[in-house]
């Protein structure tokens, strides 16, 4: 372990993500994988979306915290989902490896946040449930493969193992533009700064 102290002051970027994909492929499972490190065998579907943040500590002193909108994969929800990918910084399309028809609705998320969701926005594409592999019916080949093409982030992952999991959201931290959100939020503290200070040129009244 390096001894040395850094000198560089920590510094937080904060950025909206958005969990997409069809009904139990384990989107809420992932998420709180990753926010509580637990599984839950018999999680319900969620109604609407839930809401979550977890931090995730960088290299030079960065640590990116996710605000993460955790959305139902229920068709009955599917119109609520720009308002959750609007704004939304990065996402990520889960899909379950066991499920052939998860990965198509996966795509047609994915082709929904290409045509509407912020142009800059980081995409992940996580198969979930790698800890069922002798039920696997999606290869891995595959999703790669699809996941090239689109310039996608790609991932296999387990929310019962924890397998990936990290390393999934650890990656989509490692693609966002973290510079530009530090300096956008060290502006915005000292404009806070200034204008909570007197101002020290005001003459006074001279009536
Ligand atoms: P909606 O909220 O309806 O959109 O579903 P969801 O995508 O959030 O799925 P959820 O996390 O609720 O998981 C659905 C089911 O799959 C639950 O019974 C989970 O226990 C199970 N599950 C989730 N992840 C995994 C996994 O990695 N492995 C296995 N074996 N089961 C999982
Ligand atoms: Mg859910």
């Amino acid at each position: 372990m390096s001894d040395t102290v850094s000198t560089s002051s920590p510094r937080l970027a904060q950025f909206k993500l958005v969990l997409l994909g069809e009904s139990a492929v384990g989107k809420s499972s992932i998420v709180h994988r990753f926010v509580k490190d637990s599984f839950d065998d018999l999680r319900e579907s969620t109604i609407g979306a839930a809401f979550l943040t977890q931090t995730i500590a960088l290299d030079n002193n960065v640590t990116v915290k996710f605000e993460i909108w955790d959305t139902a994969g229920q068709e009955r929800y599917k119109s609520l989902a720009p308002m959750y990918y609007r704004n939304a910084n990065c996402a990520l399309v889960v899909y379950d490896i066991t499920q052939p028809t998860s990965l198509d609705r996966a795509k047609s998320w994915i082709k929904e946040l290409q045509r509407q969701a912020s142009p800059d926005i980081v995409i992940a594409l996580a198969g979930n449930k790698l800890d069922l592999e002798s039920e696997r019916s999606i290869s891995t080949e595959e999703a790669q493969i699809y996941a090239n093409e689109e310039k996608l982030l790609f991932f296999e992952v387990s929310a019962k193992t924890g397998e990936n999991v990290k390393d999934t959201f650890k990656a989509i931290a490692e693609k966002l533009p973290i510079e530009e959100k530090v300096s956008q939020s060290q502006r915005r503290r000292q404009r806070n700064i200034d204008l909570s200070r007197p101002s020290t040129n005001e003459q006074g009244c001279s009536c």
